[in-house]
């Protein structure tokens, strides 16, 4: 069954049993989240002081009158790498009291819990930006981890090394746009999804995606084994945002243990240096240290009927790489792949494009992706792609390779010769 997505508006009350209705699937945006929790200030000032300590008083100043959200625009690619492990360092040493504040005020949790012992800060720069400076990108994410400057592939947190139980409470420290969200996908919660590593496997349907606006303060609140990922960044904005893994119960690492999880009890005072010992004496944390174990260690149970794809076409091979097929057969506004490398999207009633399956970004399969708008979206970023020239609004990016479609009556033509090269736009 597909979970369900909560909006809650800035002056409704936050429903008490939001952490078991998380728990079972349940996606909330919560708005005005950080303001109601009292921490927004002091988190939008922990960046200020960050930016401050990288680029000094002047950059940080214009940036607090104009958002950070145009950090990109003041700041080079590696300073902001600076600015994130300063905000990290701000981060978690305030990270008790943050989580607190979230787990009793917005959790409504009265016993102890676990949490990620260092928050999670993201700056998302306009993905131009990152594919003219690589190296940087690769140094930091050698260092601190992907994900942090830029998109990870489709994933639940337990493919990262956290515990399959935990509740994300992801908030926007600056105004969050469709082109530079989150991204979850509530139709595989309780599904059995095949992954390669941290990503999901190429050959499966991640369904459709829900991607929430949101204003500095707002959060989205899920379960961490919600598929979910990020918008590759296609609008000038930086997306700023800081997330907190809280565990109400022990947590369960079923793929590997590599994060580290606190205590509360032992978090402050004179046994804090022990606090993450209750989480790490675990077997998963000793096999994952030591690779003695395979995947799902323990794994909860996730059994569902995969969602079927939609790569069904009845395609007929003609002579000279032509394939036909008929366009009543395909669904308006769906893909289709006609072979290992081609698919074929209808778009609205009449129109039919052809093109590699192949995404230009990360190498998503494209015909398991949607059609937006009379545009073909990428599964796993939901970069979106013009019918025409195959072009996305990341310049840095090829466009898709098309073919030739000729329509006559009810039958669809497609020459699997390359139409001229695209341009890279
Ligand atoms: S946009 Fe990243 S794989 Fe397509
Ligand atoms: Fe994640």
């Amino acid at each position: 069954m597909a979970a369900t997505y909560v909006d809650i508006s800035k002056d409704a009350r936050i429903p008490s049993d939001i952490a078991q209705r998380t728990q079972n699937g349940e996606v909330f945006v919560i708005r005005a989240c950080l303001q109601r929790l009292g921490l927004f200030e002091e988190i939008e000032a922990s960046t200020i002081d960050a930016i401050t300590h990288v680029t000094g008083q002047e950059t940080a100043r214009k940036l607090a009158d104009e958002g950070i959200q145009f950090i990109h625009k003041h700041a080079s690619l590696a300073q902001i790498a600076k600015i994130t492990d300063r905000a990290y360092e701000i981060g978690q040493g305030n990270a008790n009291k943050w989580i607190s504040q979230v787990a009793r005020n917005l959790l409504g949790i009265q016993n102890s819990y676990y949490y990620e012992r260092t928050p999670n800060i993201r700056f998302h720069v306009p993905y131009d930006i990152l594919a003219a400076d690589q190296e940087t990108l690769r140094k930091f994410s050698g260092a601190r981890g992907g994900g942090k400057l830029s998109a990870h592939p489709n994933h639940r947190d337990s493919w990262v090394g956290c515990p399959d139980n935990l509740i994300n409470i992801w908030a926007a420290v600056a105004p969050i746009k469709e082109g530079n969200g989150l991204i979850v996908f509530p139709e595989a919660f309780d599904q059995d999804i095949k992954h390669e590593g941290a990503s999901i496997a190429h050959d499966e349907n991640p369904g459709e995606p829900l991607i929430p606006e949101l204003q500095a303060g707002d959060a989205i609140v899920f379960q961490g084994d919600h598929l979910h990922s990020s918008v590759l960044n296609r609008i000038d904005e930086t997306r700023h945002a800081i997330s907190f893994r809280v565990v109400t119960e022990k947590p369960n690492f079923s793929n590997g243990h590599y994060h580290h999880y606190v205590h509360s009890a032992l978090a402050s005072g004179p046994f804090k240096m022990f606090a993450r010992l209750p989480a790490d004496l675990a077997w998963s944390y000793v096999g994952t240290r030591f690779g003695w174990i395979g995947e799902r260690l323990g794994r909860r149970a996730r059994v569902a009927a995969k969602k079927q794809s939609n790569v069904s076409a009845k395609v007929n091979k003609l002579r000279a790489g032509k394939r036909s097929f008929r366009l009543s057969d395909l669904a308006e506004d769906s893909l289709y792949a006609i072979t290992d490398d081609v698919c074929v999207a209808r778009i609205g009633q009449s129109k039919v494009i052809a093109f590699d399956r192949k995404c230009p970004h990360g190498g998503s399969d494209l015909s398991l992706g949607t059609v937006t708008n009379g545009e073909v979206t990428c599964p796993w970023h939901n970069l979106r792609f013009e019918p025409k020239s195959g072009a996305s609004a990341c310049k840095s990016l090829s466009n898709l390779q098309m073919y030739d479609v000729i329509i006559n009556g009810d039958q669809v033509t497609v020459s699997l010769e390359k139409s001229p090269a695209p341009s890279s736009n």
